[in-house]
Protein backbone atom coordinates (compact mmCIF):
# COMPACT_ATOMS: atom_id res chain seq x y z
CA UNK A 1 0.00 0.00 0.00
CA UNK A 2 1.38 3.49 -0.86
CA UNK A 3 1.99 5.95 1.86
CA UNK A 4 1.68 9.38 1.62
CA UNK A 5 2.99 12.25 4.07
CA UNK A 6 1.02 15.61 3.55
CA UNK A 7 2.64 18.12 4.91
CA UNK A 8 -0.20 21.05 6.14
CA UNK A 9 -3.59 21.05 6.25
CA UNK A 10 -4.66 24.11 4.47
CA UNK A 11 -7.02 23.28 1.08
CA UNK A 12 -4.18 22.32 -0.75
CA UNK A 13 -3.26 19.54 1.67
CA UNK A 14 -6.54 18.24 2.35
CA UNK A 15 -7.27 19.03 -2.10
CA UNK A 16 -4.04 16.74 -2.41
CA UNK A 17 -5.45 14.17 0.16
CA UNK A 18 -9.02 14.12 -1.17
CA UNK A 19 -7.32 13.77 -4.58
CA UNK A 20 -5.35 10.72 -3.52
CA UNK A 21 -8.22 8.52 -1.97
CA UNK A 22 -10.05 8.83 -4.81
CA UNK A 23 -7.80 8.22 -7.38
CA UNK A 24 -6.10 5.30 -5.71
CA UNK A 25 -7.92 2.66 -3.62
CA UNK A 26 -4.38 1.99 -2.66
CA UNK A 27 -3.23 4.66 -1.01
CA UNK A 28 -2.77 5.84 2.63
CA UNK A 29 -2.16 9.66 3.24
CA UNK A 30 -1.57 11.05 6.47
CA UNK A 31 -1.78 14.96 6.80
CA UNK A 32 0.62 16.42 8.98
CA UNK A 33 0.37 20.08 10.34
CA UNK A 34 2.73 21.65 13.01
CA UNK A 35 -0.39 22.79 14.55
CA UNK A 36 -2.44 20.81 16.36
CA UNK A 37 -6.11 22.66 14.21
CA UNK A 38 -6.43 21.68 10.47
CA UNK A 39 -7.21 24.04 7.77
CA UNK A 40 -4.78 26.01 7.08
CA UNK A 41 -5.33 29.48 6.47
CA UNK A 42 -9.53 28.55 6.17
CA UNK A 43 -9.19 28.52 10.11
CA UNK A 44 -6.43 31.47 10.14
CA UNK A 45 -6.68 33.86 7.37
CA UNK A 46 -10.15 33.68 6.26
CA UNK A 47 -11.81 36.79 7.60
CA UNK A 48 -14.32 35.44 11.47
CA UNK A 49 -17.22 37.54 9.74
CA UNK A 50 -17.19 35.68 6.57
CA UNK A 51 -19.29 32.63 8.16
CA UNK A 52 -19.92 31.04 4.79
CA UNK A 53 -16.43 31.04 3.03
CA UNK A 54 -15.45 30.05 6.72
CA UNK A 55 -17.96 27.00 6.75
CA UNK A 56 -16.13 25.30 3.80
CA UNK A 57 -13.82 23.75 6.96
CA UNK A 58 -16.88 21.36 7.00
CA UNK A 59 -16.70 20.25 3.69
CA UNK A 60 -13.06 19.94 4.25
CA UNK A 61 -13.48 18.34 7.30
CA UNK A 62 -15.28 15.01 5.71
CA UNK A 63 -11.62 14.37 3.79
CA UNK A 64 -9.67 14.05 7.04
CA UNK A 65 -12.25 11.98 8.30
CA UNK A 66 -12.13 9.69 5.41
CA UNK A 67 -10.71 6.09 6.65
CA UNK A 68 -7.73 6.12 4.44
CA UNK A 69 -6.92 9.83 5.97
CA UNK A 70 -5.29 10.61 9.50
CA UNK A 71 -4.85 13.65 10.83
CA UNK A 72 -1.80 14.28 12.85
CA UNK A 73 -1.66 17.43 14.47
CA UNK A 74 1.44 19.13 16.41
CA UNK A 75 4.29 17.94 14.20
CA UNK A 76 6.34 20.86 12.61
CA UNK A 77 8.43 19.07 9.74
CA UNK A 78 11.63 20.96 9.15
CA UNK A 79 14.09 23.33 11.56
CA UNK A 80 13.25 22.13 15.12
CA UNK A 81 11.13 19.28 14.48
CA UNK A 82 11.00 16.38 12.43
CA UNK A 83 13.87 16.61 9.53
CA UNK A 84 12.66 16.02 6.28
CA UNK A 85 14.76 13.63 5.45
CA UNK A 86 13.44 11.34 7.89
CA UNK A 87 10.04 11.99 6.92
CA UNK A 88 10.57 11.02 3.57
CA UNK A 89 12.16 8.03 5.01
CA UNK A 90 8.85 7.28 6.94
CA UNK A 91 6.63 7.72 3.83
CA UNK A 92 6.76 6.17 -0.06
CA UNK A 93 6.40 10.59 -0.90
CA UNK A 94 5.67 13.23 0.54
CA UNK A 95 3.64 16.63 -0.73
CA UNK A 96 4.40 19.51 1.27
CA UNK A 97 1.44 22.21 1.03
CA UNK A 98 2.85 24.66 3.49
CA UNK A 99 1.69 27.48 2.20
CA UNK A 100 3.21 30.86 2.30
CA UNK A 101 3.53 32.12 6.12
CA UNK A 102 4.92 35.43 6.39
CA UNK A 103 4.50 38.91 5.09
CA UNK A 104 6.38 40.78 2.12
CA UNK A 105 8.17 43.63 3.36
CA UNK A 106 8.09 47.79 1.81
CA UNK A 107 11.72 48.34 2.22
CA UNK A 108 10.97 52.05 3.49
CA UNK A 109 12.25 54.08 6.68
CA UNK A 110 9.84 53.82 9.56
CA UNK A 111 8.34 49.99 8.33
CA UNK A 112 9.50 48.92 11.94
CA UNK A 113 8.42 51.86 13.99
CA UNK A 114 5.68 51.03 16.88
CA UNK A 115 2.45 51.15 15.42
CA UNK A 116 3.45 49.58 11.94
CA UNK A 117 2.26 45.79 11.99
CA UNK A 118 1.56 43.24 8.97
CA UNK A 119 -1.37 42.91 7.97
CA UNK A 120 -0.27 38.94 8.53
CA UNK A 121 0.20 39.95 11.99
CA UNK A 122 -2.91 41.38 12.45
CA UNK A 123 -5.25 38.68 10.97
CA UNK A 124 -3.01 36.01 13.41
CA UNK A 125 -4.05 38.03 15.77
CA UNK A 126 -8.27 38.48 15.37
CA UNK A 127 -7.84 34.41 13.94
CA UNK A 128 -6.22 33.24 17.32
CA UNK A 129 -3.26 31.85 15.73
CA UNK A 130 -1.30 30.54 18.54
CA UNK A 131 1.62 32.28 17.39
CA UNK A 132 0.56 35.37 17.52
CA UNK A 133 2.51 38.14 19.90
CA UNK A 134 1.16 41.73 18.99
CA UNK A 135 -2.15 42.77 20.82
CA UNK A 136 -2.15 46.56 20.87
CA UNK A 137 -3.33 47.37 17.12
CA UNK A 138 -5.96 49.48 18.08
CA UNK A 139 -4.67 50.78 21.38
CA UNK A 140 -4.60 54.62 20.96
CA UNK A 141 -5.75 54.94 17.20
CA UNK A 142 -8.19 56.88 15.78
CA UNK A 143 -6.84 57.06 11.99
CA UNK A 144 -5.39 53.79 10.34
CA UNK A 145 -3.59 53.46 7.13
CA UNK A 146 -3.71 49.89 5.08
CA UNK A 147 -1.19 49.91 2.41
CA UNK A 148 -2.04 47.79 -0.64
CA UNK A 149 -5.58 47.23 -2.11
CA UNK A 150 -5.78 43.31 -2.51
CA UNK A 151 -8.58 41.05 -0.52
CA UNK A 152 -6.67 41.29 2.62
CA UNK A 153 -6.18 44.99 2.51
CA UNK A 154 -10.33 44.93 2.01
CA UNK A 155 -10.42 42.28 5.37
CA UNK A 156 -8.71 43.88 7.47
CA UNK A 157 -10.33 47.69 6.54
CA UNK A 158 -13.76 45.77 6.81
CA UNK A 159 -12.73 44.20 10.57
CA UNK A 160 -11.25 47.65 11.41
CA UNK A 161 -14.57 49.85 10.29
CA UNK A 162 -17.14 47.13 12.20
CA UNK A 163 -19.01 47.56 15.51
CA UNK A 164 -19.97 45.48 18.12
CA UNK A 165 -22.83 44.01 17.29
CA UNK A 166 -21.13 42.46 13.94
CA UNK A 167 -17.95 41.27 15.38
CA UNK A 168 -19.75 39.36 18.22
CA UNK A 169 -21.08 36.63 16.63
CA UNK A 170 -18.07 36.07 15.01
CA UNK A 171 -15.64 32.85 16.84
CA UNK A 172 -12.95 35.86 17.16
CA UNK A 173 -11.25 35.05 20.39
CA UNK A 174 -12.01 37.57 23.41
CA UNK A 175 -9.23 39.53 24.19
CA UNK A 176 -8.97 40.22 20.30
CA UNK A 177 -13.11 41.01 20.36
CA UNK A 178 -12.66 43.10 23.56
CA UNK A 179 -9.91 45.18 21.95
CA UNK A 180 -11.27 46.09 18.46
CA UNK A 181 -15.38 46.99 20.45
CA UNK A 182 -13.40 49.33 22.38
CA UNK A 183 -11.75 50.52 19.13
CA UNK A 184 -11.60 54.84 18.78
CA UNK A 185 -10.31 54.09 15.15
CA UNK A 186 -12.64 56.29 12.73
CA UNK A 187 -10.94 56.77 9.97
CA UNK A 188 -9.45 53.95 8.05
CA UNK A 189 -7.65 54.74 4.59
CA UNK A 190 -6.41 51.93 2.11
CA UNK A 191 -4.21 53.02 0.06
CA UNK A 192 -3.09 51.60 -3.54
CA UNK A 193 0.59 52.53 -5.03
CA UNK A 194 -1.44 51.87 -8.77
CA UNK A 195 -5.17 52.77 -9.77
CA UNK A 196 -7.92 51.58 -9.35
CA UNK A 197 -8.11 49.52 -12.68
CA UNK A 198 -5.16 47.69 -11.39
CA UNK A 199 -6.67 47.36 -7.68
CA UNK A 200 -6.25 43.13 -6.39
CA UNK A 201 -9.28 42.80 -4.53
CA UNK A 202 -12.19 41.43 -5.82
CA UNK A 203 -15.87 43.22 -6.85
CA UNK A 204 -18.00 41.48 -4.23
CA UNK A 205 -15.22 41.55 -1.53
CA UNK A 206 -15.24 45.19 -2.14
CA UNK A 207 -18.75 46.37 -2.72
CA UNK A 208 -19.18 44.84 0.95
CA UNK A 209 -17.74 47.84 2.37
CA UNK A 210 -20.46 49.60 1.57
CA UNK A 211 -22.83 47.98 3.03
CA UNK A 212 -21.18 47.94 7.04
CA UNK A 213 -23.86 49.58 9.89
CA UNK A 214 -21.55 51.47 10.99
CA UNK A 215 -18.72 53.00 8.07
CA UNK A 216 -19.27 54.68 4.40
CA UNK A 217 -16.73 54.86 1.86
CA UNK A 218 -14.98 58.01 0.47
CA UNK A 219 -13.88 58.38 -2.66
CA UNK A 220 -12.54 61.42 -4.07
CA UNK A 221 -13.68 61.37 -7.78
CA UNK A 222 -10.48 63.56 -8.89
CA UNK A 223 -8.16 60.59 -7.93
CA UNK A 224 -10.53 58.27 -9.92
CA UNK A 225 -9.97 60.05 -12.90
CA UNK A 226 -6.05 59.94 -12.46
CA UNK A 227 -6.46 56.47 -14.31
CA UNK A 228 -7.20 56.54 -18.05
CA UNK A 229 -9.30 53.53 -17.34
CA UNK A 230 -11.98 55.80 -15.62
CA UNK A 231 -12.93 57.45 -18.75
CA UNK A 232 -13.76 54.06 -20.47
CA UNK A 233 -14.44 51.10 -17.77
CA UNK A 234 -16.20 48.96 -21.06
CA UNK A 235 -12.30 48.58 -22.24
CA UNK A 236 -11.48 46.60 -19.09
CA UNK A 237 -12.05 42.94 -18.19
CA UNK A 238 -14.91 42.19 -15.96
CA UNK A 239 -13.29 42.59 -12.52
CA UNK A 240 -11.90 45.52 -12.79
CA UNK A 241 -14.57 47.34 -14.94
CA UNK A 242 -16.72 46.45 -11.93
CA UNK A 243 -14.75 47.67 -9.34
CA UNK A 244 -14.38 50.78 -10.91
CA UNK A 245 -18.35 50.89 -11.29
CA UNK A 246 -18.53 49.79 -7.42
CA UNK A 247 -16.08 52.96 -6.55
CA UNK A 248 -17.39 55.54 -9.10
CA UNK A 249 -21.01 55.08 -7.43
CA UNK A 250 -19.39 55.76 -4.51
CA UNK A 251 -17.38 58.69 -5.49
CA UNK A 252 -18.60 62.63 -4.60
CA UNK A 253 -21.30 61.50 -2.68
CA UNK A 254 -22.14 63.42 0.80
CA UNK A 255 -21.26 61.95 3.77
CA UNK A 256 -23.80 60.90 5.69
CA UNK A 257 -21.87 61.27 9.20
CA UNK A 258 -21.18 57.65 10.05
CA UNK A 259 -19.27 57.06 13.07
CA UNK A 260 -16.53 55.71 11.09
CA UNK A 261 -15.17 56.40 7.03
CA UNK A 262 -13.05 54.35 5.17
CA UNK A 263 -11.07 55.79 2.69
CA UNK A 264 -10.30 53.92 -0.57
CA UNK A 265 -6.96 55.81 -1.96
CA UNK A 266 -5.35 55.40 -5.08
CA UNK A 267 -1.95 56.38 -6.75
CA UNK A 268 0.05 56.57 -3.59
CA UNK A 269 3.01 55.03 -3.47
CA UNK A 270 4.33 54.79 0.70
CA UNK A 271 7.81 56.17 0.68
CA UNK A 272 8.52 56.47 4.73
CA UNK A 273 6.43 56.02 8.05
CA UNK A 274 7.45 58.84 10.09
CA UNK A 275 7.64 59.06 14.02
CA UNK A 276 5.34 60.98 16.53
CA UNK A 277 6.61 60.83 20.13
CA UNK A 278 8.32 57.35 19.76
CA UNK A 279 5.51 55.32 17.54
CA UNK A 280 4.11 55.88 13.93
CA UNK A 281 2.31 58.94 13.47
CA UNK A 282 1.69 59.40 9.89
CA UNK A 283 2.41 57.92 6.45
CA UNK A 284 4.23 60.07 3.78
CA UNK A 285 3.13 58.60 0.48
CA UNK A 286 4.43 60.48 -3.28
CA UNK A 287 1.66 61.05 -6.02
CA UNK A 288 2.37 58.32 -8.47
CA UNK A 289 0.76 58.87 -11.93
CA UNK A 290 0.03 56.14 -14.76
CA UNK A 291 3.10 54.93 -17.24
CA UNK A 292 0.92 53.56 -19.75
CA UNK A 293 2.43 50.40 -19.39
CA UNK A 294 0.00 49.19 -16.28
CA UNK A 295 2.87 50.94 -13.62
CA UNK A 296 3.20 54.08 -12.59
CA UNK A 297 6.07 56.91 -12.23
CA UNK A 298 6.58 59.60 -8.65
CA UNK A 299 5.61 62.66 -9.73
CA UNK A 300 7.94 64.35 -7.10
CA UNK A 301 4.71 65.57 -5.31
CA UNK A 302 4.29 64.12 -1.75
CA UNK A 303 1.55 64.05 0.63
CA UNK A 304 1.06 62.58 4.70
CA UNK A 305 -1.99 60.90 6.09
CA UNK A 306 -1.96 60.72 9.64
CA UNK A 307 -1.79 57.28 11.28
CA UNK A 308 -1.53 56.22 14.64
CA UNK A 309 -1.72 52.09 13.23
CA UNK A 310 -0.39 51.29 10.13
CA UNK A 311 -1.19 47.94 8.61
CA UNK A 312 1.22 46.69 5.48
CA UNK A 313 -0.99 44.50 3.19
CA UNK A 314 1.58 43.79 0.27
CA UNK A 315 1.61 40.09 -0.02
CA UNK A 316 2.53 36.75 1.65
CA UNK A 317 5.87 35.36 1.00
CA UNK A 318 6.58 31.38 1.11
CA UNK A 319 9.50 30.75 4.04
CA UNK A 320 12.11 28.07 3.19
CA UNK A 321 11.74 24.64 5.10
CA UNK A 322 14.82 23.15 6.54
CA UNK A 323 15.93 20.23 3.90
CA UNK A 324 13.97 21.26 0.91
CA UNK A 325 15.05 23.57 -2.07
CA UNK A 326 14.08 27.14 -2.21
CA UNK A 327 13.13 29.78 -4.89
CA UNK A 328 14.66 32.77 -2.53
CA UNK A 329 13.47 35.09 -5.19
CA UNK A 330 9.83 34.02 -5.95
CA UNK A 331 9.36 32.40 -2.27
CA UNK A 332 8.50 29.04 -3.38
CA UNK A 333 10.07 25.31 -3.92
CA UNK A 334 10.94 24.52 -7.53
CA UNK A 335 8.87 22.49 -9.19
CA UNK A 336 7.59 20.87 -12.47
CA UNK A 337 4.09 19.27 -12.75
CA UNK A 338 4.30 19.63 -8.97
CA UNK A 339 7.66 17.02 -9.04
CA UNK A 340 10.23 19.16 -6.36
CA UNK A 341 13.64 20.06 -8.38
CA UNK A 342 16.71 19.71 -6.40
CA UNK A 343 19.43 21.05 -8.61
CA UNK A 344 17.19 21.38 -11.60
CA UNK A 345 16.61 17.42 -11.67
CA UNK A 346 13.39 15.52 -9.92
CA UNK A 347 13.97 14.59 -6.43
CA UNK A 348 12.10 10.96 -6.48
CA UNK A 349 8.71 11.18 -3.41
CA UNK A 350 9.09 14.93 -3.32
CA UNK A 351 5.86 16.92 -4.48
CA UNK A 352 4.59 20.05 -3.55
CA UNK A 353 0.81 21.74 -3.85
CA UNK A 354 -0.71 25.11 -3.00
CA UNK A 355 0.82 28.90 -2.31
CA UNK A 356 4.91 27.03 -1.89
CA UNK A 357 4.42 25.57 -5.37
CA UNK A 358 3.11 28.78 -6.74
CA UNK A 359 2.90 31.72 -4.73
CA UNK A 360 0.78 33.67 -2.29
CA UNK A 361 -2.22 34.42 -4.91
CA UNK A 362 -5.52 32.59 -5.48
CA UNK A 363 -8.45 32.17 -3.49
CA UNK A 364 -9.21 28.33 -1.80
CA UNK A 365 -10.68 26.93 -4.29
CA UNK A 366 -7.47 27.59 -6.95
CA UNK A 367 -5.66 24.96 -4.84
CA UNK A 368 -8.03 22.29 -6.44
CA UNK A 369 -6.29 22.25 -9.69
CA UNK A 370 -3.13 23.19 -8.35
CA UNK A 371 -3.54 19.70 -5.86
CA UNK A 372 -4.87 17.61 -8.85
CA UNK A 373 -1.70 18.06 -11.46
CA UNK A 374 0.52 17.06 -8.16
CA UNK A 375 -1.92 14.07 -7.30
CA UNK A 376 -1.51 13.21 -10.94
CA UNK A 377 2.14 13.61 -11.12
CA UNK A 378 2.24 11.72 -7.44
CA UNK A 379 0.75 8.85 -8.80
CA UNK A 380 2.37 8.34 -12.03
CA UNK A 381 4.82 8.04 -10.13
CA UNK A 382 3.36 5.67 -7.41
CA UNK A 383 4.86 1.98 -8.88
CA UNK A 384 8.38 2.81 -8.32
CA UNK A 385 8.03 4.74 -5.49
CA UNK A 386 5.75 1.89 -3.75
CA UNK A 387 8.69 -0.88 -3.85
CA UNK A 388 10.68 1.04 -0.95
CA UNK A 389 9.77 -1.13 2.00
CA UNK A 390 8.88 1.20 4.90
CA UNK A 391 10.05 0.92 8.84
CA UNK A 392 6.21 -0.19 9.75
CA UNK A 393 3.62 3.21 11.14
CA UNK A 394 5.06 6.33 10.66
CA UNK A 395 3.55 7.56 14.01
CA UNK A 396 5.58 4.64 15.91
CA UNK A 397 8.39 6.83 13.62
CA UNK A 398 7.40 10.28 15.10
CA UNK A 399 7.25 9.19 18.46
CA UNK A 400 10.78 7.50 18.01
CA UNK A 401 11.63 11.42 17.35
CA UNK A 402 9.70 12.33 20.82
CA UNK A 403 6.50 13.79 18.64
CA UNK A 404 3.45 12.97 20.20
CA UNK A 405 0.83 13.79 17.27
CA UNK A 406 -2.49 14.88 18.02
CA UNK A 407 -4.88 12.82 16.16
CA UNK A 408 -8.23 13.54 15.65
CA UNK A 409 -9.87 12.52 18.56
CA UNK A 410 -7.50 15.62 20.20
CA UNK A 411 -9.13 18.15 17.46
CA UNK A 412 -12.52 17.25 18.29
CA UNK A 413 -11.37 17.83 22.30
CA UNK A 414 -10.32 21.83 21.01
CA UNK A 415 -13.34 21.80 18.84
CA UNK A 416 -15.41 20.92 22.02
CA UNK A 417 -13.26 23.22 24.24
CA UNK A 418 -14.33 26.42 21.70
CA UNK A 419 -18.01 25.72 21.77
CA UNK A 420 -17.77 25.38 25.66
CA UNK A 421 -15.33 28.75 25.98
CA UNK A 422 -18.37 30.24 24.01
CA UNK A 423 -21.24 29.10 25.75
CA UNK A 424 -19.28 30.23 29.16
CA UNK A 425 -19.52 33.74 27.57
CA UNK A 426 -22.33 33.74 25.81
CA UNK A 427 -20.93 33.82 22.87
CA UNK A 428 -21.44 31.23 20.20
CA UNK A 429 -17.53 29.28 19.38
CA UNK A 430 -14.84 31.01 20.35
CA UNK A 431 -11.28 30.04 19.45
CA UNK A 432 -8.46 29.47 21.72
CA UNK A 433 -5.62 31.68 21.10
CA UNK A 434 -2.42 30.23 22.06
CA UNK A 435 -0.50 26.87 22.68
CA UNK A 436 -1.06 25.97 26.07
CA UNK A 437 -4.99 26.24 25.83
CA UNK A 438 -4.85 24.19 22.75
CA UNK A 439 -2.34 21.68 23.72
CA UNK A 440 -4.60 21.17 27.01
CA UNK A 441 -7.79 21.33 25.19
CA UNK A 442 -6.48 18.30 22.91
CA UNK A 443 -5.23 16.58 26.13
CA UNK A 444 -9.12 16.38 27.24
CA UNK A 445 -7.87 18.75 30.48
CA UNK A 446 -10.76 21.22 30.73
C1 LIG B 1 -5.76 36.69 5.33
C2 LIG B 1 -6.25 35.81 4.21
C3 LIG B 1 -7.62 35.67 3.99
C4 LIG B 1 -8.07 34.87 2.94
N1 LIG B 1 -9.42 34.80 2.73
C5 LIG B 1 -9.87 34.06 1.69
C6 LIG B 1 -11.27 33.99 1.44
O1 LIG B 1 -12.09 34.62 2.15
N2 LIG B 1 -11.69 33.22 0.40
C7 LIG B 1 -10.82 32.53 -0.40
O2 LIG B 1 -11.25 31.83 -1.32
N3 LIG B 1 -9.48 32.59 -0.19
C8 LIG B 1 -8.99 33.34 0.84
N4 LIG B 1 -7.65 33.42 1.05
C9 LIG B 1 -6.75 32.62 0.20
C10 LIG B 1 -6.64 31.15 0.71
O3 LIG B 1 -6.62 31.17 2.12
C11 LIG B 1 -5.40 30.47 0.13
O4 LIG B 1 -5.59 30.33 -1.27
C12 LIG B 1 -5.14 29.08 0.71
O5 LIG B 1 -5.27 29.03 2.10
C13 LIG B 1 -3.74 28.56 0.35
O6 LIG B 1 -3.70 27.22 0.75
P1 LIG B 1 -2.38 26.43 1.17
O7 LIG B 1 -2.86 25.08 1.55
O8 LIG B 1 -1.36 26.54 0.10
O9 LIG B 1 -1.77 27.20 2.44
P2 LIG B 1 -2.32 27.40 3.93
O10 LIG B 1 -3.79 27.56 3.95
O11 LIG B 1 -1.50 28.51 4.47
O12 LIG B 1 -1.95 26.05 4.70
C14 LIG B 1 -0.62 25.73 5.03
C15 LIG B 1 -0.60 24.81 6.24
O13 LIG B 1 0.72 24.28 6.39
C16 LIG B 1 1.06 24.25 7.77
N5 LIG B 1 2.52 24.30 7.86
C17 LIG B 1 3.33 25.31 7.48
N6 LIG B 1 4.62 25.00 7.69
C18 LIG B 1 4.64 23.75 8.24
C19 LIG B 1 5.69 22.90 8.68
N7 LIG B 1 6.98 23.27 8.59
N8 LIG B 1 5.36 21.70 9.20
C20 LIG B 1 4.06 21.32 9.29
N9 LIG B 1 3.03 22.10 8.89
C21 LIG B 1 3.31 23.30 8.35
C22 LIG B 1 0.39 25.49 8.34
O14 LIG B 1 0.21 25.41 9.75
C23 LIG B 1 -0.94 25.51 7.56
O15 LIG B 1 -1.94 24.80 8.25
C24 LIG B 1 -7.16 34.20 2.10
C25 LIG B 1 -5.79 34.33 2.33
C26 LIG B 1 -5.33 35.13 3.36
C27 LIG B 1 -3.85 35.29 3.58
N1 LIG C 1 -12.33 37.05 0.11
C1 LIG C 1 -11.39 36.50 -0.62
O1 LIG C 1 -11.69 35.85 -1.62
C2 LIG C 1 -9.96 36.67 -0.24
C3 LIG C 1 -9.63 37.31 0.96
C4 LIG C 1 -8.28 37.48 1.27
C5 LIG C 1 -7.30 37.03 0.38
N2 LIG C 1 -7.67 36.41 -0.76
C6 LIG C 1 -6.65 35.99 -1.75
O2 LIG C 1 -5.39 35.77 -1.16
C7 LIG C 1 -4.34 36.21 -2.06
C8 LIG C 1 -3.40 37.15 -1.32
O3 LIG C 1 -4.05 38.43 -1.10
P1 LIG C 1 -3.23 39.74 -0.73
O4 LIG C 1 -4.20 40.84 -0.56
O5 LIG C 1 -2.28 39.42 0.38
O6 LIG C 1 -2.26 39.94 -1.99
P2 LIG C 1 -2.45 40.64 -3.42
O7 LIG C 1 -3.78 40.37 -4.01
O8 LIG C 1 -1.25 40.23 -4.19
O9 LIG C 1 -2.41 42.24 -3.13
C9 LIG C 1 -1.23 42.85 -2.67
C10 LIG C 1 -1.40 44.37 -2.74
O10 LIG C 1 -0.20 44.96 -2.21
C11 LIG C 1 0.27 45.93 -3.12
N3 LIG C 1 1.72 46.09 -2.99
C12 LIG C 1 2.67 45.15 -3.18
N4 LIG C 1 3.90 45.68 -2.93
C13 LIG C 1 3.69 46.98 -2.59
C14 LIG C 1 4.55 48.04 -2.22
N5 LIG C 1 5.87 47.86 -2.15
N6 LIG C 1 4.00 49.24 -1.93
C15 LIG C 1 2.66 49.43 -2.00
N7 LIG C 1 1.80 48.46 -2.34
C16 LIG C 1 2.31 47.24 -2.64
C17 LIG C 1 -0.12 45.41 -4.48
O11 LIG C 1 -0.07 46.45 -5.42
P3 LIG C 1 0.47 46.16 -6.93
O12 LIG C 1 -0.65 45.45 -7.61
O13 LIG C 1 0.74 47.52 -7.45
O14 LIG C 1 1.71 45.30 -6.80
C18 LIG C 1 -1.55 44.92 -4.17
O15 LIG C 1 -2.45 46.01 -4.15
C19 LIG C 1 -5.04 36.86 -3.24
O16 LIG C 1 -5.10 35.96 -4.31
C20 LIG C 1 -6.41 37.16 -2.70
O17 LIG C 1 -7.41 37.25 -3.69
C21 LIG C 1 -8.97 36.22 -1.10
Amino acid sequence: MLRVAVVGSGPSGVYTAQGLVQQDPGVRVDVLDRLPCPYGLVRYGVAPDHEKIKSLQNTLRTVLEHERVRFLGGVHIGSGGVPAARLRELYHAVVYCVGAATDRHLGIPGEQLPGSFSATEFVSWYSAHPDAAADSFVLGARSAVVIGVGNVAVDVTRILARGAAELSPTDMPQPALTALTASRVTDIHMVGRRGPAHARFTTKELRELGTLPEAEVIVDPAELALDPAFADPAALPAVPRRNIEVLRGWAGRAPRGAARRIRARFFLRPVELLADGGRVGAVRFERTAPDGRGGVVGTGRYEEIEAQLVLRSVGYRGVPLEGLPFDAERGTVPQSAGRVLRGGAVAPGEYVAGWIKRGPTGVIGTNRPCAKETVTSLLEDAAALVRRELPGDPVDGLRALGVEPVEWAGWQAIERAEAELGASLGRGVVKLPDWESLRAAARGVP
